[in-house]
Formats: structure tokens, C-alpha cells, sequence
């Protein structure tokens, strides 16, 4: 359990703090609701007790014995600002203590979530982006707004993330050493290219061949290079997991669609990761019209292999590019695998290799994952952890290896 302060600002997305604060109190965290007073205009103080289980502190002067503005920021093992108005971070960037929230926004030691909801033009106003600035350059992690309805008959960016979204970098904030990663913003200025997700080979229009990946590790290193400051574009192929708010989504259905995306996506990419589930095999004739039974007969597909789409992009790779493959082995002896993983590795061409040994199911679609990331030089870190935590792991190597090649 963790003890996290939630801070509401005067903005419509305020119903949404609602969600996150019913979603981190079902994580079992201890939260204490900071709402500013314009936030109580819009949701009121007994739904925010009621969600909490704890009376909603308010102002700097009630209850002040027990000095409220000093204890609630310094006991907090995360701070999590919930829609963050333009007004708030401005505040909070010209370090004021007029409300309880900038009390505690100035007493905090722990992490700071800041995510912001507005209008388009209040985001995009030089002010604004100078207050981001200043407090992303101070270490506190500013999510960047969704794209999509705003208030009113509005839509552009400015968007609070999904409620889920926002539990889940809070989590990874709350896991430990993440957090300095999280608001290191090393991928300021690249473009980075995700693919993830497993293709669709049609038999006819209703059947398809598919395979078991969610989508969800790549779905996790896009989110995670959009926090670390990447311009992020997820080639999805059917996720079974919400892509992240804040990256530029291209659908595909099956592996000869995903080569074209990603040919072109790559083209003026910096880092490039395979993370999907290209099918290996499509059929090699399907059928337009619906495939009929036939008398108890059985039913012959007949398949052709598919184009190696990480294959191709290596060949063809810009300069100064790095490309990121993975490889699914069934393989759970440690020390195979490593040698399977240099092998591909080579065979591929790519820079790095995220190997992981898919067997009995302990991968796909789980929150968890194993993995051992290559290198040219071998195995360069083993990790065993949330796929979210696996996902700026794998960024680290990438950082790294873009420092060496310099
Ligand atoms: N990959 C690809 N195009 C394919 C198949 C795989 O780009 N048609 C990519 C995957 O996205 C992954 C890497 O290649 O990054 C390795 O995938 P994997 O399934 O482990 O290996 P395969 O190349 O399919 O080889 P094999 O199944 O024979 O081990």
C-alpha cells in the first residue's frame, strides 16, 4: 500500500479523477484527495470522501494543528495532480503556495504525476509550454494530453488520458528507480516506430489464421517512449490492450500490411522495434466467397511463407537508425536460449534483441514477462518484471546503445 495525494484542479475532466481514484483505491493505495476550489464546482467534496474513505482536506487553515500543508506532500509517496488546468501548472511552475494542492506540490519530495486537461490553444500558448518546461526540467513527469472531444462541441489536443493509463504510469512511478527514468525525457527529438500485435492471414471472409500475442509489450514501449519524449507511431496489428493516448496509431490487419506500414513508417525513423506478431504463413489462394462444408470432407490449406519484415528493414535501414527485434523461442533452458538469441540476432541483423521464451503460456497477454535483451557483445541485461517496467528496460538498452555508436 502507498500513500498518494491526489490533487484535483478546476477542470471538466474532473469527473474523471472519480475513476483513478476509485481505480487506486482498488490497488489498495491509501489516497488522500487534494481538490483545489474551483475542482469542488465541479465534482463535490462528498463524492471525493465517499471514493477516498477519508475526509477531502481542503484549505491551508482547517484542521491546521495538524499542519495539514507541510505533512500531506512530505508523507506522500506520490503525488498525482488529476486534471492538471493551465492555471494549476502555472501555479505550480512559479512555485506559489496559495491553496492546499501548491502547498503540497512544493513540500513533496516523492514523485509528481502531473496530467494535464485543457483547450487546445491553452496548451499550445507559449506559457504553457514554458511552465511544462520548467517543471518536466525539475523532474516532475507531465503526461501530454490525449487528442480527441473536449468540452463543449470542441476536439484537438488537450484531452485527459484514459483514467487506466494514468493508474498505470502512477504505478510505475510508485515501482521504484522507474521514476528518474520516466521524467529523464532522453528521447526528446526522436522519432520512434513501434509495431505490435499479431496479424490476420484471411482463409476466406470470416476465417482468418491469427496467434496469441496482445499486443501488449509493444503497446507498453510505445507508452513508454512517448513519456521519455519520443514522437511515437504504434503500427498496431488487433491489440487485445488500449493503444497509449499520446502516439499516432496506424492499423493493420495482416503481415503484407504491416511490411508496407512499417516501410514506410521507418523511413524517417530513429529507432524502430518489431515487437508484433508477424504470421509466418499466410494461405496462398483465399477465398472470396465463404468457404462451404463439404460432405464431412476435411478441409487443405495450402500456405506460402510470409516476407520477414524486420529482415527487410535492416536491409534497407536509414543511417543512424536502430532497430529493435524480438524473438518468441520455445526454449527454457537459459543458456540456449542466449545462443538462439545471438543466432536471430545476427540472421536478422538487428541491434538489439529482447529474447523471451515463450513456453506454457508464461507471456502472452500477461502483465509479466522474462527476458534477456542482446546485444552483438551477448546478453546485456536479464529482467523479470511488468511488462511496463520491461518496456523502459528495453528503452535503456536502446539509449545506451545509441551513446556507443556516437
Ligand atoms: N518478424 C518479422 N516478419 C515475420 C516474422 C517475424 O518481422 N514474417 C519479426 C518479429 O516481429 C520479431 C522477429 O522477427 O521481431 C523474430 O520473430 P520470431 O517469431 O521469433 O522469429 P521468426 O523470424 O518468425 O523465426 P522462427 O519462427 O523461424 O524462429
Amino acid at each position: 500500500m502507498s500513500r498518494i495525494v491526489l490533487g484535483v484542479s478546476g477542470g471538466i475532466a474532473a469527473y474523471k479523477a472519480c475513476e483513478v481514484l476509485r481505480q487506486l483505491r482498488e490497488d489498495g493505495h491509501d489516497v488522500t484527495v487534494v481538490p483545489t476550489e474551483n475542482a469542488l464546482r465541479f465534482v463535490g467534496e462528498t463524492t471525493f470522501a465517499a471514493l477516498s474513505g477519508k475526509p477531502v482536506a481542503t484549505d491551508v487553515f482547517s484542521g491546521a494543528a495538524a499542519i495539514p500543508h507541510v505533512r500531506l506532500g512530505r508523507e506522500a509517496d506520490l503525488v498525482l495532480v488529476v486534471p492538471a488546468t493551465a492555471d494549476l501548472i502555472a501555479r505550480q511552475a512559479a512555485g506559489r503556495a496559495d491553496d492546499l494542492l501548491t502547498n503540497v506540490l512544493l513540500t513533496a519530495t516523492c514523485p509528481v504525476l502531473v496530467c494535464p486537461a485543457m483547450h487546445t490553444e491553452m496548451w499550445l500558448h507559449p506559457a504553457t509550454t514554458h511552465n511544462v518546461e520548467t517543471l518536466r526540467s525539475r523532474g516532475v513527469v507531465v503526461l501530454d494530453p490525449a487528442s480527441g472531444r473536449l468540452a463543449g462541441a470542441d476536439s484537438g489536443v488537450g484531452r485527459l488520458p484514459e483514467p487506466a493509463e494514468i493508474v498505470g504510469i502512477a504505478q510505475l512511478l510508485l515501482d521504484g528507480d522507474l521514476s528518474s527514468r520516466a521524467s529523464t525525457r532522453d528521447l526528446v527529438g526522436l522519432s520512434v516506430v513501434v509495431s505490435a500485435g499479431g496479424t490476420h492471414e484471411a482463409i476466406d471472409p470470416v476465417r482468418f489464421l491469427g496467434n496469441a500475442s496482445s499486443g501488449r509489450m509493444g503497446v507498453e514501449i510505445a507508452r513508454a517512449a512517448a513519456l521519455r519524449g519520443a514522437r511515437v507511431t504504434l503500427v498496431a496489428a488487433h491489440l487485445a490492450v488500449p493503444a497509449p493516448s499520446s502516439v499516432e496509431v496506424h492499423t493493420v490487419v495482416s503481415t503484407a500490411d504491416l511490411a508496407i506500414a512499417m516501410e514506410s513508417a521507418a523511413a524517417d525513423a530513429d529507432v524502430v522495434v518489431m515487437a508484433a506478431a508477424p504470421a509466418d504463413f499466410t494461405p496462398t489462394s483465399p477465398s472470396l466467397a465463404k468457404v462451404k462444408k463439404s460432405g464431412g470432407l476435411g478441409l487443405t490449406l495450402e500456405l506460402s511463407q510470409t516476407t520477414d519484415v524486420l529482415a527487410g528493414l535492416t536491409r534497407t535501414r536509414r543511417e543512424g537508425q536502430t532497430i529493435v527485434g524480438f524473438a518468441a523461442e520455445t526454449i527454457p533452458d537459459e543458456a540456449a536460449l542466449a545462443d538462439a538469441g545471438r543466432a536471430k540476432l545476427r540472421s536478422k541483423g538487428a541491434d538489439l534483441l529482447v529474447v523471451n521464451d515463450v513456453s506454457d503460456h508464461k507471456v502472452f497477454g500477461m502483465a509479466d514477462t522474462i527476458v534477456m535483451i542482446v546485444d552483438a557483445a551477448g546478453v546485456r541485461d536479464r529482467v523479470a518484471a511488468s511488462k511496463a517496467v520491461v518496456a523502459h528496460r528495453i528503452l535503456d538498452a536502446v539509449v545506451d546503445h545509441r551513446a556507443l555508436a556516437t
